[in-house]
C-alpha cells in the first residue's frame, strides 16, 4: 500500500476516444478517498463500464492520468491492478468449476501466495461456504454473483468495483446484494458502484457520480445532494373538498388538488429552509381546515436526476 496518497482513486484529466472515434469519456476529474462508496449513476451508455473498465486497466485512456492507491495505472500497472477487484457487468464463469477452485485459481493469477485462511473467511461472509465443494453450475443466481465477488476478492485488493451489480435481478437479491456490500465496507473496502437504478446510488451510496454522455455532471455527497437538489413536500389530506386556497393562506407556498374525498393541500419547501409546519397547522385551524391526515415526501433521487438532465 502506498500511503503517499490517501485517496482510493485519483483520476485528471481523463479522455477515451475509442478506435472508431466514438469519444465516449470527457475530461473526467474524479478523486474517491478510502472507505467510500461511491455510485456512479447514468443512464445506459453514458459511459459507466468505459471509466471502470479504463480504471481497471482494461481500456486504454486517451489522455489523462489515473492513479490507484497511489500508483499510476499504466507507469505501475501491476501494483496499481492488484490493489483492484473488478467484478464485470458480464459475469463469466466455467460452469464445471467448483467454487473453492475458482476462488482459489483467480487469487493465483495475481501472484498472491496461497491463503487457505483468507479465502475460508471470504466465503463465510459472502455465506457461500457450505456451498464450497459445489460446481459453479448448480448455483442460483444469487450465489453466482457472490461468488463473483469472491473472485474479485480472492486476491485481496482495496479496491472493489462492481459494475451493475444488480442490473436484472429481482428486488429481494437486489436488496440482498446491498446488505452484502454494506458488509464488504465495513471490513475498510472502498467500493466503486456503477448502476443506473436512482434507488441503488439512494441505498447505497456515501457519494455520487453523475454521468450522462461521457460528462461527470456532478460529484456529491449523497446527503447533500438530497437536500441541495430535493424538495420536502407536506400533505395535508382534507376532510372536506376546497374550492381555493384561503386568502390568509396565501403566503404560504400551497397548492390545492380537489378530488370527491376532499382533496389535498400540499406544502412544498426547501430541505434547508426552517419551516414551522405548526405554524401552517394553525393558520389551517383558525379557517376551518382540519386535515384527515397529514404525511411528508421528499424528492428520490431520481427525481432530483430528472431535473438535473432536464429529461422528462
Ligand atoms: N469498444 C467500443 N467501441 C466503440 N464504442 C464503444 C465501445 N464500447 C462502448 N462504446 C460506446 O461507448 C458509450 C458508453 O458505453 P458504456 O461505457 O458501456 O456505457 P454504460 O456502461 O454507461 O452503459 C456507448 O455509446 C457505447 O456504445
Ligand atoms: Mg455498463
Amino acid at each position: 500500500m502506498n500511503h503517499k496518497n490517501n485517496a482510493a482513486i485519483s483520476i485528471t484529466g481523463l479522455e477515451k476516444i475509442y478506435s472508431n472515434g466514438f469519444r465516449a469519456l470527457n475530461n473526467i476529474d474524479l478523486q474517491i478517498p478510502r472507505g467510500e462508496i461511491f455510485a456512479l449513476l447514468g443512464p445506459n451508455g453514458a459511459g459507466k463500464t468505459t471509466l471502470i473498465n479504463t480504471i481497471c486497466g482494461i481500456a486504454q485512456p486517451t489522455k489523462g492520468t489515473i492513479t490507484i492507491s497511489g500508483y499510476n495505472n499504466i507507469t505501475q500497472y501491476r501494483k496499481a491492478r492488484a490493489a483492484v477487484g473488478l467484478v464485470p457487468q458480464e459475469l463469466s464463469t466455467n460452469a464445471f468449476e467448483t467454487v473453492w477452485d475458482t476462488v482459489t485459481f483467480s487469487r493465483g493469477l495475481f501472484g498472491k501466495a496461497k491463503n487457505r485462511l483468507y479465502i475460508e473467511d471470504l466465503l463465510k461472509r459472502l455465506s457461500l461456504w457450505d456451498k464450497k465443494d459445489e460446481q459453479i453450475q448448480s448455483l442460483s443466481g444469487g450465489m453466482k454473483r457472490r461468488l463473483m465477488v469472491a473472485k474479485a476478492l480472492s486476491h485481496e485488493p482495496e479496491i472493489l468495483f462492481l459494475d451493475e451489480p444488480t442490473a436484472g435481478v429481482d428486488v429481494e437479491l437486489r436488496k440482498s446484494m446491498w446488505v452484502q456490500v454494506r458488509d464488504l465496507r465495513e471490513t475498510g473496502i472502498t467500493i466503486i458502484l456503477t448502476t443506473h437504478y436512482i434507488e441503488e446510488a439512494q441505498e447505497m451510496a456515501d457519494r455520487v457520480g453523475i454521468i450522462n454522455k461521457g460528462h461527470l455532471i456532478l460529484t456529491e455527497d449523497k446527503n447533500a445532494l438530497m437536500k441541495k437538489m430535493g424538495k420536502r413536500q407536506m400533505i395535508f389530506v382534507l376532510r372536506e373538498p376546497l374550492t381555493k386556497i384561503p386568502s390568509e393562506l396565501q403566503d404560504y407556498p400551497l397548492a390545492l388538488t380537489t378530488d370527491d374525498n376532499g382533496g389535498k393541500l400540499i406544502l412544498t419547501y426547501d430541505t434547508d429552509t426552517e419551516n414551522d409546519i405548526s405554524d401552517v397547522l394553525d393558520n389551517l385551524k383558525s379557517n376551518g381546515i382540519r386535515p384527515k391526515d397529514i404525511y411528508s415526501h421528499q424528492s428520490s433521487l431520481e427525481e432530483i436526476f430528472i431535473n438535473l438532465l432536464g429529461i422528462k
